[in-house]
Formats: structure tokens, C-alpha cells, sequence
């Protein structure tokens, strides 16, 4: 299988995109690693990935935590001393609404999780991507930039696209960085979004084996 020998992790691995990232990788051979903040959803997830063959643990994380980050890469470290690819997705939407009558603790929760969780979770497991030549960090960028009523969204995932591109060319070329866009696919998230989250599958499946290059072509 073309990822066999691959470590990946995946934050927010518990449903939507996460977890069709993790259920692609994870049936092209690779070991992933899940991690979300709610328990029972993600052993579910982790528990019906192992039924299907995987090689997959889940780790109960929170990506806005220093210490959670942390305690994950000393899991990591123990596990295998590497990683190849690290799909930065875990993100939050909520609350809707205009600008002006978002609480600040709104907006800060909004940022700390989309932005500063991508900072503390890359920072965490460089030395482990740095022990493998070529490893990707991948950072689930989106279309909205500017949209009404999601303000903090808009400027978490703006932001994003500055901080992955100024990884990209710190780590270059010894950890490629990239944004992954998916477009409009329905999750939790996005319930009415028309296309399924997983015909993302064929394109997460082309990144991670390095047939094409992640962002190549990407509106951002
Ligand atoms: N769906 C779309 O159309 C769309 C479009 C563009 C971009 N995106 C981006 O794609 C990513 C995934 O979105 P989705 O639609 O799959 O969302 P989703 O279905 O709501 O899933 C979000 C995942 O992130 C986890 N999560 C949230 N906060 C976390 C935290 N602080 N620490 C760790 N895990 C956390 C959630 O689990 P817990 O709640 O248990 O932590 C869940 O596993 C997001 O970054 C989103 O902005 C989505």
C-alpha cells in the first residue's frame, strides 16, 4: 500500500474532514494518529478505522492547549520518533454573527483554536517532522475571507494562510507547508454544503503520497 511505513496525524480526526483524511490514510497503510477534545466520538471513530484495518490511535487533545500539544508529541515520540504528515484541520465556526456583537472571548476562542492551535501543534511536532526528510504539514485553509457574520472565521483562516506561508518558507526545504482548501463539502460544519466531505479522499490520498503537489492551484 502506497503509504505504508507513513506516520500521519490528524487533528479534529473525529468526524468530517478529519476523518476522511484519517480513514484514507489509514487504508493506504499509513499509521495515524486521531485527536479531537470530545472523548466518545473519536474512540468511535478510532474503534470503526481499527475494524476496517487501520492502524490507528486516538489521543484526547485540545489544539489551543500548550500542554495537550506537548503530551502529543511525547505520545509521538514514544510511538514511532517521526512524523510524515501532519494535517493541521481541527476548527471551529461558531458563533455566527456580525462583528460587533461578537463577545471578545468569541473571538479570541475562535482564533486561538484555527490559528494559534496550528502554531502550538506545528511548534510541538517539528523535531519529529524534522526527523523525517521531506514530511509535509498541511493547514486547512478555507474560501471565506471575508464573509459576513463570520467575522473572527474570516480573519482565523486569512491569517492561516500568512502563518503557513511563512513556515513554508522557514522549513523549506526539509518540511514542505502547504494550505489544503476543501471547498464547500458537508460535515457538521457545513450541514448544507452540496458535496460529500468524502470525494475529498482521492485528492488527500494524491497529497500524502506526493503525486501532486498540496495547493497547487489553490484559490486562497
Ligand atoms: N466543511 C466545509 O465546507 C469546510 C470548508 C472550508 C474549510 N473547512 C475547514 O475544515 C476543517 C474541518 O472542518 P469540518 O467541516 O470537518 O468540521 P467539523 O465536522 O465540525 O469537525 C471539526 C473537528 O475538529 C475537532 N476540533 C474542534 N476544535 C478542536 C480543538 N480545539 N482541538 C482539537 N480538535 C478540535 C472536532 O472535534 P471536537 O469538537 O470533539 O474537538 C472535530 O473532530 C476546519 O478547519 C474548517 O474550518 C471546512
Amino acid at each position: 500500500m502506497g503509504l505504508e511505513g507513513n506516520v500521519c496525524v490528524v487533528t479534529g480526526g473525529s468526524r468530517g474532514i478529519g476523518r476522511v483524511a484519517a480513514q484514507t490514510w489509514a487504508g493506504a497503510g499509513a499509521t495515524v494518529v486521531i485527536l479531537a477534545r470530545r472523548k466518545g466520538p473519536l474512540q468511535e471513530t478510532a474503534v470503526a478505522l481499527r475494524a476496517a484495518g487501520g492502524k490507528v490511535h486516538d489521543v484526547v487533545a485540545d489544539v489551543s492547549l500548550e500542554a495537550d500539544c506537548d503530551r502529543l508529541a511525547a505520545f509521538l515520540g514514544d510511538l514511532c520518533g517521526r512524523v510524515d504528515l501532519l494535517f493541521n484541520n481541527a476548527g471551529v465556526v461558531h458563533p455566527v454573527k456580525p462583528l460587533h456583537e461578537l463577545e471578545p472571548t468569541e473571538f479570541d476562542r475562535v482564533l486561538s483554536i484555527n490559528l494559534r492551535g496550528v502554531f502550538l501543534m506545528t511548534r510541538a511536532l517539528l523535531p519529529l517532522l524534522m526527523a523525517r526528510p521531506g514530511s509535509q504539514v498541511l493547514n486547512v485553509t478555507s474560501g471565506l475571507k471575508a464573509a459576513a457574520g463570520y467575522g473572527a472565521y474570516s480573519v482565523s483562516k486569512s491569517a492561516l494562510d500568512a502563518l503557513t506561508r511563512v513556515m513554508a518558507v522557514e522549513l523549506s526545504p526539509r518540511v514542505k507547508v502547504n494550505t489544503f482548501n476543501p471547498g464547500w463539502v458537508r460535515t457538521d460544519m457545513a450541514p448544507d454544503a452540496p458535496t460529500a466531505a468524502d470525494t475529498l479522499a482521492p485528492r488527500l490520498l494524491a497529497i500524502a503520497e506526493g503525486r501532486v503537489e498540496a495547493g497547487e492551484g489553490e484559490e486562497l
